[in-house]
């Protein structure tokens, strides 16, 4: 029996990949490579020993799917295939629902078609929008500030109606916090296309002297130095709740929420500081005006996963940033 990785070939998929080979399971990946590329498949293969099964497919192509279905015998799907840009996905919304929403109904349907109805799914934090006070937790109400954040929540919520329609489903929607770092070797990480977004790969570039600053988007939040508190969560220890998932699915009737963070909030000007010392090179910056729809703290309330799944982040924040540093520096243009 295999397991099915859609967007496996990503940052995120890509270290599940190797947690779940070091215990040698069969893997089948499947990615259209809009975000990604082969060049991590060697990368798996050296830091694990084992092979994997690489598909380019598209989730929106119900055929290929159900093709990947019929030739493989697949138990159970983790499903992190997306896109993940919110500001892009004020731009081109209709190509975030398209490709979110209307290729995770196809894998879904496809799922349901050949009887595999056990799934984790890459939620995120996103989902709880910008009226809860942190720490956040699983019961509280949800909502959307952009299309990509409506993305995951419609998701989660048609999860919600397929797990009610038929009990035979078992669905953890892992509610992410902020992954950042890389897989101690150095030899895979995040590897995002242009500038990026989030603050992580922006600081590192910096560091590495692909980018000449940082912009602090506001530092007069209401938190300790006035810049936005995040809950980061190493990308090893989030690949591992993954495992934890998956080994308990088994346990988990219908659909469950589950908030996969540290519990700890960090701020922007603390990552900065952390990461300067890490690398030893100057991290300059500048204050500028907040960025629309960010909000001052968010961290989670974590012990769900650790009540259902049995788990928990073990990696702090040096660790965090030492392994983003190591991939940086080895990697200064990524996987070329
Ligand atoms: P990523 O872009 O590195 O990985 C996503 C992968 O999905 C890529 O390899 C991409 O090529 C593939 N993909 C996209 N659309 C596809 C499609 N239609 N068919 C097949 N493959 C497709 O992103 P990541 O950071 O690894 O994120 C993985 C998942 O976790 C995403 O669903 C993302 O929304 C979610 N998430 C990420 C974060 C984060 O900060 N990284 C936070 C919360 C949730
Ligand atoms: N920040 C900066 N400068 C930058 C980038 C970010 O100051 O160049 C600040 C932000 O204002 C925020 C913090 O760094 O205070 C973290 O920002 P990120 O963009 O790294 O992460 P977000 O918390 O905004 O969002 C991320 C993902 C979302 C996901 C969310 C889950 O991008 O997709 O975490 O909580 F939904």
């Amino acid at each position: 029996m295999s397991l099915l990785i859609t967007g496996g070939t990503g940052y995120i998929g890509s270290h599940t990949v190797v947690e779940l080979l070091k215990l040698n399971k069969d893997i089948v990946i499947v990615d259209n490579l809009s975000n990604s590329s082969t060049l991590v498949l060697d990368r798996i293969t050296k830091i694990t020993g084992n092979s994997v099964k690489f598909i380019k497919v598209d989730i929106c192509d119900e055929h290929a799917l159900n093709t990947v279905f019929e030739q493989n015998d697949i138990e159970a799907v983790v499903h992190f295939a997306g896109l993940k840009a919110v500001g892009e996905s004020n731009e081109i919304p209709l190509d975030y629902y398209q490709n979110n929403v209307s290729g995770s109904v196809t894998l879904f349907k496809v799922m349901a078609k050949h009887n595999v109805k056990k799934l984790v799914f890459s939620s995120s934090a996103t989902v709880y929008g910008e009226n809860n006070t942190s720490p956040l937790k699983e019961t509280m109400a949800t909502s959307a500030t952009n299309p990509y954040g409506q993305t995951k929540l419609m998701v989660e919520n048609i999860l919600f109606d397929l797990a009610k329609s038929d009990e035979q489903w078992s669905i953890a929607c892992l509610r992410y916090f902020n992954p950042i770092g890389a897989h101690e070797s150095g030899l895979i990480g995040e590897n995002p296309n242009g500038i990026p977004n989030n603050l992580l790969p922006y600081v590192a570039q910096v560091a590495v002297g692909r980018l000449p600053k940082l912009q602090v988007f506001g530092d007069d939040y209401d938190t300790p130095d006035g810049t936005g508190v995040r809950d980061y969560i190493h990308v090893v220890d989030l690949a591992l709740g993954h495992v934890k998932a998956l080994e308990s699915l088994s346990r988990i009737s219908g659909c469950q929420p589950i908030n996969i963070g540290t519990g700890n909030g960090t701020s922007v000007l603390e990552i900065v500081n952390s990461f300067k010392e890490a690398s030893g090179q100057d991290i300059p910056y500048n204050i500028v005006p907040r960025r629309a729809g960010d909000i001052a703290t968010v961290y989670a309330d974590a012990s769900v996963a650790n009540d259902l799944l049995g788990w928990q982040a073990s990696r702090d924040l040096n660790a965090m940033i030492a392994d983003t540093w190591r991939w940086q520096s080895q990697n200064p243009n990524g996987f070329e």
